[in-house]
């Protein structure tokens, strides 16, 4: 039996964050080149995008280009670059006519002109869809974002916006690049590598893991539904007892 069938339709997450990994390892398993295996992620983003609208998720949070990733060669980030302005021109019919949001993470004035282009033009485009809303974490890292959050709120307490005593979590929230969204109540990590490389720290203080066996390239509608069903049959505590937790239900 499919999963999609076995999910509860009424605990569907209303925000699932995806760390891709695996591209080199499956290009190699393929006697292939890096690049190819980035060029096969791309079916894969197709299909988290389409399970995920499906199913009625909200938000799909993609870690498409981490902070450190522009260490990498010159050549990957190039092709790298290439890809997602193919990709978005490729797919932005489909994604208009899905009535699918493209909103993005990070600090995307690094990014090549083009690149930053097809983005800026796809955001602008969507922007008033009202179904999954897909974040594409571009040049993202945790700490980059809480850098600028800090900075952010450290001169509106210069310039007398916000005193000291009023900052809280919800304050902080506000100030990260992911104030619209809720945090992700999963995160996937493809490729069995078991870390959170910088992405979503303080989003994630509560988000379930799944670390799973599957290489990005061979991810699909299916794995995404079984993931999720998986965490569907986990107990969320929040630091509460199971009994607190039961008999709140
Ligand atoms: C990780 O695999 C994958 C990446 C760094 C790139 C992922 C990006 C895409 C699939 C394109 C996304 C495009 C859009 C428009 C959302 P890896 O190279 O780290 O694999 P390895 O660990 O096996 O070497």
């Amino acid at each position: 039996m499919s999963f999609e069938k076995k999910l509860d339709k009424t605990k569907i997450p209303n925000h699932i964050a995806i760390i891709m990994d695996g591209n080199g390892r499956w290009a190699e398993k393929h006697k292939r080149e890096r690049t190819f295996g980035h060029e096969n992620g791309i079916k894969a983003v197709r299909e988290a995008i389409e399970g995920a609208a499906e199913i009625g998720i909200k938000f799909l949070t993609l870690y498409a280009f981490s902070t450190e990733n522009w260490n990498r060669p010159k050549e990957e980030v190039y092709m790298l670059m290439n890809l997602m302005v193919r990709s978005i021109e490729n797919e932005s019919k489909e994604i208009l006519k899905n009535n699918v949001r493209i909103k993005s993470i990070g600090d995307i004035n690094r990014l090549m002109p083009e690149t930053l282009f097809s983005l800026q033009k796809i955001i602008e485009e969507s922007s008033k869809n009202t179904g999954l809303t897909v974040v594409i974490a571009l040049s993202y890292s945790s700490r980059w974002e809480i850098t600028e959050m800090v900075k952010n709120i450290a001169e509106k307490v210069k310039n007398n916006e916000i005193s000291i005593e009023n900052i809280t979590e919800k304050i902080i929230s506000e100030h990260l690049s992911t104030y619209f969204m809720p945090d992700p109540e999963l995160i996937i990590r493809t490729s069995a590598e078991k870390r959170l490389s910088n992405f979503l720290m303080w989003q994630a203080s509560y988000s379930e893991f799944a670390f799973i066996e599957t290489l990005w390239p061979d991810f699909t509608k299916e794995t995404l539904f079984e993931t999720i069903s998986d965490f569907q049959q986990r107990e969320r505590r929040f630091g509460k007892t199971g009994k607190q937790v039961k008999d709140e239900q």
